[in-house]
């Protein structure tokens, strides 16, 4: 087991592509998907859902993560995830979706960002948000 993955990217990016379907996005008409893989192997999915009021939209992978931790999910069991949009390279996570992967997931945890032509680039939690904030800082 040890040094073998036990996901696809490529499999991982179609399921993240089926949720990407789902988006509600009537401003910018940008749809992504994401999908956390939890410490079982289930996914758990999400797509962005804009707002009029723009700010209070919500990205795929905030509500792919939210959405698992409310389904019993816990913090820092997630095995990898995936993230697609239509971009020219594989998307990346936007800096607030960076700081909610800092978290609720592990720094080594692998992320796939892929797009719909089929590039892919595999990094971590950690290298998209290097020297996060988190609760280790909030100890006195
Ligand atoms: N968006 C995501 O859902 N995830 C990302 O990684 C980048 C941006 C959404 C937010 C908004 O609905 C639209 O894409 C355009 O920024």
């Amino acid at each position: 087991m040890t040094g073998q993955r036990q996901w696809d990217p490529i499999r991982l990016l179609e399921a993240a592509k089926e949720v990407y379907a789902k988006a509600y996005v009537p401003y910018s008409n940008f749809r992504v998907g994401a999908v956390f893989m939890d410490a079982d192997g289930h996914l758990h999915a999400g797509c962005n859902v804009e707002n009029a009021a723009y700010s209070p939209t919500n990205c795929a992978e905030r509500t792919a993560l939210f959405r698992a931790i409310a389904d019993g999910r816990q913090p820092g069991e997630f095995q990898v995830a995936a993230v697609i949009g239509d971009t020219d390279s594989p998307i990346t996570p936007c800096g607030v979706c960076r700081q909610v992967m800092a978290e609720l997931c592990r720094p080594d945890m692998p992320v796939v960002m892929g797009n719909l032509r089929g590039d892919y680039r595999i990094t971590t939690v950690e290298e998209l948000l290097p020297g996060a904030f988190t609760n280790r800082d909030l100890r006195k």
